[in-house]
């Protein structure tokens, strides 16, 4: 540029003039523009309040309030909760809502499409109910599926209308879908609830994620949607609902839209749909290193544990819920050295004791007691590992069931006691048979932090049996060069 000053040729400064004039113009039109950007931004926080009018508030600059809302982590009180349900199975599947929900810190609704019959004992230990507006207007085409559908898919906007303060996540679930509420926390504080998010995860069944999608977070096992996402979703999702009439389900509509808002599924493997038949015990057992989040179809599959009520069963879940909600059947592996015996722990869950030798490769891989959804599917259709129950019956685990668990003051730490229900089948092999061990002690020191650092199992150590029939096994962080082998 210098050298057109230089130059002494008239029209050429004019020119150079013209095109500082030019760039300048440009700068400024672009700083204004910026500009517009930071401001919307505290725009945006200060409307946290405030979820439908979005656009025309005064505008100051609420710096310091948007910093601190991104410094404090992101805790219960945070989030709003939609259920869908129906009044019919609503008698019995409120009894597993009863289980997690925590009415005096969780904010909620439980969508029916009518009214139903209060109990006068549920009183305050269930989320408010709501009737779920007309859905009539809305086109249903699919022929397998249900127009409820509709009606379940809009509770995100219904919600988001109901104008709740302080919201940074709306989560989505059904009526039989059971929250650990700590590890949707845990899950959910890593992202920036100030962004558009949408969170949940994939079906077990291969064959469902072909049929609906690998981008949706199914319904059942449960989704996030942050704040401003579910804002923008509310705008259009009306609009978007009537252009997919052929879609089948709720969450399917959701993805629909989502993809035209062009916000991709952020998968969380804690968040459990299970499309699967039978017994979740090898998936369960041999949970990914992620926090638990949701357990669904808990009316579909066997109870968690055995010779008891699916309820019953998820409640003995609630006592190490309770107490160490990060570690809740995470499983750590080690070897009892004397005895060659693997042993896995999913803690709060089970224990298992194999005769022999199992590489860790082979114990975090579920074993297939379940089914798949479609029944004539074998294991080439789920989307993960597994391994086959071996058929060797000297090769089949001693599984023991968490029967308590208490938190010692003096220690610091909890005892949980797992007991085994279920007799193995005789077995030749000269080795020493676990079937002599009654009971195993699992001590484990609460680990609220546990994911606030990268993902890495826990590790175990079987201790030196004082008394006969009865394993003690630790089960803490791993100490530096531990590693599971022989
Ligand atoms: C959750 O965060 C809010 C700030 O938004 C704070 O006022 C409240 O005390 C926190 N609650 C808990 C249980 O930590
Ligand atoms: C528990 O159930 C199993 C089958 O799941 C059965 O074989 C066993 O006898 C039952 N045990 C008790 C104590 O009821
Ligand atoms: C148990 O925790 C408390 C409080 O965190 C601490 O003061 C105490 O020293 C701990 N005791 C043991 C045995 O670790």
């Amino acid at each position: 540029m210098k050298t057109h000053f230089k130059d002494p040729d008239y029209s050429s400064f004019t020119f150079s003039k013209l095109i500082t004039f030019f760039f300048l113009l440009i700068t400024v039109s672009y700083l204004f523009y910026s500009l517009r950007f930071v401001t919307h931004n505290y725009h945006c926080d200060e409307n946290h309040h405030n979820p439908i009018i979005l656009s025309h508030t005064k505008f100051q600059p609420f710096v310091e309030e948007f910093e601190e809302s991104k410094s404090i982590p992101t805790n219960i009180s945070h989030i709003v909760f939609g259920i869908g349900a129906s009044a019919k199975l609503w008698k019995k599947r409120k009894e597993y809502i009863k289980l997690w929900w925590k009415p005096n810190q969780m904010r909620g609704i439980v969508w029916l499409e009518q009214k139903v019959k209060i109990d006068s004992n549920d009183e305050n230990l269930l989320p408010l109910l709501k009737i779920s507006e007309e859905t009539t207007n809305f086109k249903y085409k699919n022929p397998k599926g249900h127009r409820s559908a509709i009606r379940i898919s809009r509770i995100v906007s219904e919600t988001v209308r109901l104008g709740m303060e302080n919201v940074r996540w709306f989560v989505m679930g059904d009526d039989d879908t059971f929250f650990v509420a700590e590890n949707l926390i845990n899950v959910l504080k890593k992202y920036d609830h100030n962004q558009f998010y949408y969170i949940g995860s994939s079906s077990e069944s291969h064959l469902q994620n072909i049929y609906f999608s690998y981008n949706m977070a199914y319904g059942g096992g449960g989704f996030a949607i942050s704040y401003p996402l579910a804002v923008a979703l509310e705008k259009m999702q009306d609009r978007c609902i009537q252009r997919y009439p052929g879609l089948y389900g709720s969450d399917d509509r959701i993805q629909a839209c989502m993809a035209e808002l062009g916000v991709p599924l952020t998968k969380e493997k804690g968040f459990h749909q299970f499309d699967v038949y039978g017994n979740l015990f090898g998936l369960l057992a041999a949970h990914p290193i992620t926090p638990l989040v949701t357990l669904h179809h808990l009316d579909v599959v066997e109870p968690i544990f055995p010779n008891v009520s699916r309820v019953q069963a998820l409640k003995r879940l609630t006592l190490p819920m309770n107490l160490d909600p990060a570690g809740l059947i995470q499983q750590s592996i080690c070897y009892d050295k004397t005895r060659t015996w693997t042993i896995s722990v999913s803690w709060g869950y089970a224990v298992q004791i194999f005769r022999g030798t199992f590489s860790a490769r082979e114990m975090e891989m579920p074993a297939r007691t379940f089914l798949n959804w479609y029944k004539r599917a074998d294991y080439t259709a789920y989307p993960f590992n597994t391994r086959p129950v071996s058929r060797n019956v000297c090769q089949n685990p001693f599984i023991y069931y968490l029967s308590n668990v208490v938190y010692d003051e003096n220690t610091n730490e909890t005892a949980s006691r797992y007991v085994r229900v279920q007799s193995n089948p005789d077995c030749k092999w000269k080795m020493e048979d676990p079937s002599q061990i009654k009971m195993v002690v699992v001590y484990k020191k609460p680990n609220p932090h546990l994911w606030d650092k990268s993902p890495r199992r826990n590790c175990c150590k079987v201790r030196n049996a004082k008394r006969k029939g009865t394993m003690v096994i630790d089960v803490g962080e791993c100490r530096e060069d531990e590693v599971v082998e022989l």
